[in-house]
């Protein structure tokens, strides 16, 4: 038997069965609307599900102690200090979040040209990884590498006649990456965009035997104005001259996404990363598609700061944009995202079942 489609009635037997209808109908064998028709039906043919397993949640720390300071672009977002930071990873590790990612801001008076604050084993990131681990041995922490939190200019490298150097930045992050696994840090996060610091920073790892240490690369990074309210955050954003366009990807490019990810890959990536999330989920499905990796997807500041913002004005329901949102991370094929909403998200899929 022929599947109907829709065909209207009134193209075949029309005047008979039409004479029987008392509304207009039209003669459909196959209907999607019948797996909708209850949340139950709804949740048996469910495709993708979120749970807090997916969330990497992105925290800031500011030296000082037990106070919280809030970060204007980023409503609902504090800089927190170390003390604060643990309390916060307790509060992950009560909601299931498996791990949770460090963001410095360094006071200026730290801030150089070199950005040397990042080999200081006792910055406030290193500091953090210790109070967490110490308390709470079982969560995952994760470590951006970059420059730019300490650099005076704002940039993730070295500079040079106005030029970002790369072969000159990939040795001083080998030597961050470093400082931070001997903290106790499970993650080395490179967000730097330089060439070839995956492979260095693995050798300098294995070496040191930091065999276990996993590298979760910014693999493929857009030049993005999505990263403004974050630079508040860090304190960058004022500093920072120019752009970072010679190292970030133009955010035309999806190909070149591909060759990125792949060399990360090849020198020895365990975990791959897009970002930023909304606008580039055809890069994350791409990604996922031709790899098989895990793959993960970085909600960045300034998404956070749109949906956060629209809903404080009431012009959207937060909460459920921030599930959709995320949501749509998992349906173009990230295993994982890093989102400051990881908390509030957690709460809500708690709250569900
Ligand atoms: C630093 C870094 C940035 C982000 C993560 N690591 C900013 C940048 O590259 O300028 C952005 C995160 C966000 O916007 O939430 N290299």
């Amino acid at each position: 038997m022929a599947i109907k489609f829709g065909r209207p009635i009134e193209m075949r037997d029309a005047p008979r069965r039409q004479a029987a209808l008392s509304a207009p109908s039209l003669d459909l064998v196959v209907r999607p609307r019948r797996n909708r028709k209850s949340e139950w039906a709804r949740r048996m043919v469910r495709e993708n599900v979120l749970t807090t397993d997916d969330l990497i949640w992105p925290m800031f720390v500011v030296d000082g102690n037990n106070t919280r300071t809030p970060v204007a672009s980023m409503p609902g977002v504090d800089r927190l200090t170390v003390d604060q930071v643990v309390r916060d990873a307790e509060r992950a590790a009560k909601l299931d979040i498996p791990c949770i990612a460090l963001f410095p801001y360094t006071e200026p008076s730290l801030r150089d040209e070199q950005g040397s604050e990042a080999l200081n084993p006792d910055n406030l990131v290193c500091q953090s990884v210790r109070a967490i681990k110490k308390e709470f041995p079982d969560i995952g922490v994760l470590c951006d590498v970059a420059l730019d939190p300490f650099t005076s200019h704002g940039h993730d490298g070295l500079i040079a006649d106005g030029r970002i150097l790369n072969d000159e930045t990939v040795a001083v992050l080998v030597k961050q990456a470093l400082t931070q696994a001997e903290a106790g840090c499970d993650i080395i996060a490179p967000s730097d965009m330089m060439d070839g610091r995956v492979g260095s920073i693995r050798e300098a790892l294995d070496d040191s035997g930091f065999i276990d240490v996993q590298i979760m690369s910014y693999a493929a990074k857009y030049a993005s104005a999505f990263y403004g309210p974050f630079r508040d955050a860090i304190g960058s954003a004022k500093t920072l001259t120019g752009d970072k366009r010679t190292y970030q990807m133009d955010s035309a490019n999806s190909d070149e996404a591909l060759r990125e990810v792949e060399l990360d890959i090849a020198e020895g990536a365990d975990m791959v990363m897009v970002k930023p999330g909304m606008p580039y989920l055809d890069i994350v499905r791409r990604v996922k598609d031709t790899f098989a990796m895990p793959t993960f997807v970085y909600q960045v500041s300034g998404e956070y700061a749109m949906i956060a913002g629209a809903a404080r004005n009431g012009w959207i329901d937060g909460d459920r944009a921030m599930m959709e949102a995320l949501l749509g991370f998992k349906r173009a094929g990230a295993d994982g995202i890093l989102t400051y909403f990881a908390a509030q998200a957690a709460e809500k899929i708690k709250a569900q079942r």
